[in-house]
């Protein structure tokens, strides 16, 4: 199957109603998600803390598209089994995580998952050069991790270095912070084709007043592909 670069919504579920997360991953898909984006933050790499394996694995048993794992976490490699076993299809890491990223890549794809690595904004493209081989998915940063509904940071142009960089290789480039429908369409234009957005998706809507959700998702997706078009 040819590698799939169309554009891709893949809701935060940071922005998701806590108590309330199988409804919530349930209602996001029905309304038209693509993947799922799950932000693990450990108070530490992060500072602010989310939740961890067991949390996942339960998501795991709702979600019917992609489970997208996006962990803010160091160190990563004692944990990269425990993802695996929760069920993660793409386990991303931040490079700024350890000095041994390479390492931390090869050690995902051998636990039988997609590998992605993402980068803080303050990070250039140059970081990830040397590791696009070992990757699925390079994850850029439009807010400093950590909070759903920060202002975006226009990085377009490493957004176009990256993609020149990774050339006909299949590797996904996903952005991540202040996605919306005004600036979907800067990101798509340099290269992205997986947009994760937690406060523009959620916005307005709830478990029980879904549709917003799916209009939240329409507005992105039409955005950003009228200039993919
Ligand atoms: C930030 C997280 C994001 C966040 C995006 O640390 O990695 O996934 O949920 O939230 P919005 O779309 O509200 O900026
Ligand atoms: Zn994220």
């Amino acid at each position: 199957m040819p590698f799939d670069r169309t554009v891709k919504i893949a809701p935060s579920i940071l922005s998701a109603d806590f108590a309330d997360f199988g409804r919530e991953i349930q209602a996001v898909e029905a309304q038209g998600a693509d993947w799922i984006h799950v932000d693990v933050m450990d108070g530490h790499f992060v500072p602010n803390l989310t939740f961890g394996p067991p949390a996942v694995k339960a998501f795991r048993k709702h979600v019917k598209t992609v489970m997208d794992v996006h962990l803010m976490i160091a160190p990563v490699d004692p944990y990269i089994y425990a993802y695996a076993e929760a069920g993660t299809d793409i386990l991303t890491a931040h490079v700024e995580a350890g000095p041994h990223t390479h390492r931390t890549l090869q050690a995902i794809r051998a636990a039988g998952m997609k590998a992605g690595v993402a980068l803080n904004p303050g990070t250039p493209a140059q970081a990830v050069e040397h590791l696009l081989d070992l990757a699925d998915l390079v994850c850029v940063m439009t807010v400093n991790p950590g909070f759903g509904g920060q202002k975006f940071i226009n990085l377009t142009d490493k957004i176009r270095t990256l993609r020149a960089m990774i050339g006909d290789r299949p590797v996904h480039i996903e952005i991540d912070g202040g996605v919306t429908p005004d600036t979907a369409p800067l990101v798509v234009n340099a290269g992205a084709d997986v947009l994760v957005a937690g406060s523009a998706v959620f916005k307005g809507g709830s478990v029980d007043n879904p549709t917003p959700y799916g209009d939240n998702i329409r507005a992105i997706r039409m955005a950003a592909t009228a200039v993919a078009a």
